[in-house]
């Protein structure tokens, strides 16, 4: 054997008796077993330790004196039965077991976790000697992670209500437009209309008052539909689109293509309100970038009816789907709309490119009923 063999280590050249010295291996394998990181400890089949390292003895709370020579059953009794249980199978099986995950609770350090293989020494016949153990004192890890999961679910919790606060809010003003507003100006309509008749001498000047309080009208009620269409509430997500498509269809001269598989799924107002929110985003981008003059809508149920898709694709001109920087006006482009669909669990995915049309799908979970915000 070569001295400079890398196995070896360092220390192989360094001075310290011969190389291949059994002594020296003995030690350097005791110097390695005490102070891994890991506890590592060794049990007979009495269930007896016979070895034990410091890691083991620190995860026990006594020292390793206190741990050599004593059984599983007088260093732990409260866990015992499921520690004889789980070393017995290796002793019965031969079979080593990695990685098992194990709670325990300590009076003192409170709940703890462990992740701890079980590893068979096989004696000179191959029959099992001992188990030799790794335990792994995953607790932090755990608790961090607990804590990242519960610090997810607020952030969720808190993206729910936020779209909900905002589509009551939006509600609010669409009904104080439609409702103050809009009859306001029929009620003056009205009395124009009335003065027409009495005194047709102003007939052209009352006209055109006429005229801008029509024109105002509509203008109320666009606005109050584009904030918050009844259709979206009465009817749900289906009717929604229907209604969104001919919208287009009128105002832009968008020809939409429908096609509509939600097939009267229970989708909560929450989803219905993101998913109609984005289609009428994603539709108003292809009558503005796009430069075609149609665009096609797809909706259906996803997961047994755990989430719902929505996808919007155009043949128009395209554009780098990496590049999402656009202005985004009023606070929905496609960039807002990704953090917003990602808050909300779901996902969101734009491919497009130069000349090749583009097409936008996302999908949402549907909001279990504790998801919904008390209104
Ligand atoms: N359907 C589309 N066809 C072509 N380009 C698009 C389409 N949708 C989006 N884009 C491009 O992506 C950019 C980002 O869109 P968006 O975030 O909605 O912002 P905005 O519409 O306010 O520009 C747009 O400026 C445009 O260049
Ligand atoms: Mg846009």
């Amino acid at each position: 054997m070569s001295t400079n063999d890398p196995a070896r280590g360092p220390a192989a050249g360094a001075g310290l008796s011969r190389p291949d010295d059994d002594r020296h291996h003995r030690l350097e394998l005791e110097t390695l077993y005490r102070t891994a990181p890991v506890g590592l400890c060794l049990v007979d089949r009495s269930f007896r330790y016979l070895r034990a390292n410091e890691a083991l003895a620190k995860i026990h709370g006594v020292p390793v004196e206190g741990i050599v020579g004593r059984t599983v059953r007088e260093c732990l009794p409260a866990q015992a039965d499921a520690i004889e249980a789980a070393i017995e199978r290796v002793f019965r099986t031969g079979e080593a077991v990695l990685a098992d995950e194990v709670r325990r609770f300590d009076a003192g350090r409170g709940p703890s976790v462990y992740l701890i293989d079980r590893i068979p020494l096989l004696g000179e016949g191959g029959e099992v000697v001992g188990v030799h153990m790794h335990i792994l004192d995953i607790t932090e890890q755990r608790r961090a992670e607990l804590a990242r999961r519960a610090s997810e679910e607020r952030l969720r919790t808190l993206a729910n209500e936020l779209v909900l606060a905002e589509e009551r809010e939006r509600r609010r003003l669409a009904e104080g437009l439609h409702e103050g507003c809009a009859q306001l100006l029929t009620a003056a309509a009205f009395k124009v209309g009335a003065i027409r008749r009495d005194a047709p001498a102003l007939e052209t000047r009352l006209h055109e008052i006429s005229e801008l309080l029509q024109e105002a009208q509509r203008q109320a009620r666009t606005l109050s539909f584009e904030l918050s269409p009844p259709v979206l509430y009465d009817g749900g997500l289906s009717p929604a689109l229907r209604w969104l498509a001919g919208d287009l269809r009128e105002r832009f001269a968008l020809e939409v293509e429908l096609d509509d598989r939600l097939a009267g799924g229970a989708i909560d107002e929450r989803t219905s309100v993101i998913l109609f929110r984005a289609v009428r985003e994603l539709l108003v981008n292809v009558v503005k970038h796009a430069r075609v003059g149609r665009a096609r809508v797809q909706a259906g149920l996803e997961d047994g009816g755990a989430a719902v898709a929505v996808e919007v694709t155009d043949e128009g001109r395209g554009f780098d789907g990496a590049d999402l920087t656009g202005s985004g006006e009023g606070g929905f482009g496609l960039l807002s709309l990704r953090e917003r669909v990602c808050d909300l669990g779901g996902r969101m995915e734009v491919r497009s490119a130069k000349d090749e049309g583009t097409s936008v799908s996302i999908v949402v979970p549907v909001a279990r009923p504790a998801d919904e915000a008390p209104r």
